[in-house]
């Protein structure tokens, strides 16, 4: 069986390491804001390129806490993509304001710069670009966009940690960056975890108070605020793997150089696009596929390949969202990535065994499709 995604080579590697700091933790007796924590932020913030780094509970706290933070509340939109993980819109909806989608870019699989401005109204407040897959959104643009309508630019790094556009890292770009130390993302916890990274002083200091019970100073509540902390236990363990992460981006690059160079020749397939100046840090190497991509899918199952489709079902089209009001054929290039996308076997420790059998079973699936 070759998964997805295994974490268990990455813990056999590092297991040493881990479990030493893990052990200091528990002996430490200090559980929650301890010194792991702080220095974690420092670290972060130091490589993501950023004033600030607030450590977190959760990407979705990440999110939610950015919106918060910029005051962003009932009545305000906010425009952000239909492909993407639904954590980015429940954010929106957290803080009471409404998500307005634009269409992708059918290259990218993000926000498509040149719809946004057509769906600024007045009430919009901020841009929620998502670096999906690993792949830098068109940051550049979106800045531009909005430097001229003055909206807040919150990035959702949750799958892009690393991925840069020139030598700016995502997250370093717009108002505030959001990531997530979910286990399977590229710097992952063994728990949840999340963070927010700005060079905007004051923002830092509210996304603080907030993440405390809405207070500086303990027991002084400013405004209603919730507890949304990382542990000392997580904070060991990604500062741990932190200095390994440009490493990591390394393998998973060089695996899907590999997978590109034998899938390029497929006609039935599309291999992810990468924009000249960017890093992509592939979280995910997700395919295009000109055939009945659940069959594909079904068939690579079978000789014990497991893929995943990120995502099914566009969030314009999800139940949650029905009283936005967005029908079929709102956002057709989403509509249509959800239908023909596939994500094949990505991590830095997959080898050329499992490459090999991962491109020897999808040419057998295809060619079978088209007999
Ligand atoms: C694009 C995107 N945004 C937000 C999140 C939320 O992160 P978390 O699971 O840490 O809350 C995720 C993670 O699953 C994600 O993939």
């Amino acid at each position: 069986m070759i998964p997805i995604l295994d974490l268990t080579r990455q813990y056999r590697f590092l297991k040493r390491e881990l479990d030493e700091a893990i052990a200091d933790v528990l002996a430490s007796g200090q559980y929650i804001n301890g010194p792991n924590v702080v220095a974690f932020e420092t670290e972060m913030a130091r490589y993501i390129g950023t004033e600030h780094a607030v450590a977190l509970n959760s990407g979705t706290d990440a999110l939610h806490l950015a919106l918060r933070a910029l005051d962003i509340g009932p009545g305000d939109e906010v425009i952000t993509t239909p492909f993407t993980f639904v954590a980015t819109t429940e954010a929106i909806g957290m803080v009471g304001a409404t998500p307005v989608f634009v269409d992708i870019d059918p290259l990218t699989y993000n926000l498509d710069p040149a719809e946004i401005a057509a769906a600024i109204s007045p009430r919009t407040r901020a841009i929620l670009p998502v670096h999906l897959y690993g792949l830098p959104a068109a940051m550049d643009e979106i800045m531009v966009i909005a430097g001229r309508h003055h909206l807040a630019v919150v990035e959702d790094c949750a799958q892009a940690i690393g991925a840069r556009i020139d030598h700016r890292r995502v997250g370093s770009i717009g108002t505030i960056g959001a990531f997530s130390f979910f286990p399977s993302k590229n710097l992952g916890a063994y728990g949840d975890g999340g963070m927010v990274t700005t060079s905007d002083a004051g923002l830092a200091m509210r996304i603080r108070a907030l993440r405390s019970h809405g207070g500086q100073v303990k027991y002084h509540h400013d405004e209603l605020g919730v507890n949304s902390r990382l542990d000392e236990i997580q904070a060991a363990i990604l500062r741990v793997k932190l200095p390994y992460l440009d490493e990591w981006i390394t393998g998973r690059r060089a695996n899907a150089a590999c997978y590109n160079v034998a899938l390029d020749a497929l006609e039935s397939v599309d291999t992810p696009y990468e924009p000249a100046n960017t890093q992509h840090v592939y979280h995910q190497y997700t395919v295009r596929v000109h055939a009945d991509r659940d069959h594909i899918a079904a068939r690579l199952r079978d000789r014990g390949i497991q893929t995943m489709v990120y995502y099914p079902i566009p969030l314009h089209l999800q139940k949650v969202h029905g009283e936005l009001g967005y029908g079929f054929g709102d956002f057709p290039q989403a509509e249509r990535a959800a239908s023909e996308v596939l994500s094949l076997p990505m991590y830095p420790e997959l080898d050329d065994d499992d490459r090999q059998n991962v491109v020897d079973a999808l040419n057998d699936a295809l060619s079978l499709a088209h007999s």
